[in-house]
């Protein structure tokens, strides 16, 4: 009888996020607010609502503190294990999986970026997931700013290039990526691409190269806010789809606790 991997989550949440400069002078991009909440709690809720348990966030050195300060004890008591990675170097999406060796073992494990806020919920591919590797697509304007995957009549994915001047198709691989334990061999044996970095596009034609590499589109709202424009676009969206007010109840909880652990502090000082 063979046991079925575990599924592990990582949160890519590093980089220096200079087109956001100088929001991020003082802060990481992923904490910065997209309406009401943090924005990496909307992948971290995406992971959780899946079933996720262990997920490793990962971070770039100068903002180590402030996630520690918080999220370090937000999910104490309630079975959800955070693990941190420092990134010293933004060296790739792909390096993730490096980083995450150890974290990973033999287990399966799903990539979200932690600037990624999906409306859809990722629960059913993540759960069902079953080996190679899952990305996801959505139909986008402006297909030359991502990955652009083309989808043939059977829903089967033919070819993925990383930001093309002429794309192929519009649909834009989202920051949400499934694999089996093999991607840190794959992510191991990459070589940096001309902009140094090690990409994801890479590991995603290798399982594709292999004939395992799955694509699903998405219907609901996906952002990518990693520009003024696209995270003020962030902010409206979530507070029109109600996005936040549907967070799991255990993400809702944590949040909860840790407003009223800060108020209580607060008022302390103030005595
Ligand atoms: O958002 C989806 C797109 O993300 C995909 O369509 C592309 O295929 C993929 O390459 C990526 O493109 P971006 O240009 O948006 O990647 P960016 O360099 O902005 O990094 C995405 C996030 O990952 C961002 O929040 C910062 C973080 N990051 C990035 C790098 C390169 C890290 O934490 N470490 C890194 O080394």
């Amino acid at each position: 009888m063979t046991t079925k991997s575990k599924m592990k989550g990582i949160i890519l949440s590093g980089g220096t996020a200079t087109r956001l400069f100088p929001l991020t002078a003082t802060t990481s991009k992923q904490l910065l607010p997209v309406y009401d909440r943090q924005m990496i709690f909307y992948p971290l809720n995406t992971l959780i609502k899946a079933g996720i348990k262990d997920i490793l966030i990962i971070v770039a050195p100068e903002h180590s503190g402030q996630y520690l300060n918080l999220l370090g004890s937000i999910f104490k008591n309630c079975g959800i294990h955070l693990y941190f990675e420092v990134q010293k170097l933004p060296r790739g999406l792909a390096e993730a999986f490096i980083l995450g060796e150890s974290f990973i073992g033999h287990d399966n494990v799903a990539m979200i970026l932690g600037d990624n806020i999906f409306e859809d919920n990722l629960e059913d591919e993540i759960k069902n997931f079953s080996g190679g590797g899952t990305v996801f697509a959505k139909a986008v304007p402006d297909p030359e700013r991502f990955g652009v995957v083309e989808i043939n009549n059977d829903g089967k994915a033919v070819s993925i290039e990383e930001k093309p001047q002429n794309p192929k198709s519009n649909f834009a691989v989202t920051g949400a990526y499934i694999y089996d334990h093999r991607v840190v061999e794959i992510a191991k044996s990459l070589e940096p691409s001309e902009r140094g970095e090690v990409e994801i596009t890479d590991v995603n034609n290798r399982y594709l190269s292999m004939g395992e590499l799955s694509v699903k589109k998405i219907d609901g709202a996906w952002l990518d806010a990693g520009t003024f424009d696209s995270l003020l676009e962030a902010n409206q969206v979530v507070k029109e789809k109600g996005i936040s007010r549907n967070f799991d109840p255990a993400v809702e909880k944590a949040i909860v606790d840790f407003n009223e652990e800060l108020k209580m502090l607060a008022k302390k000082r103030l005595l």
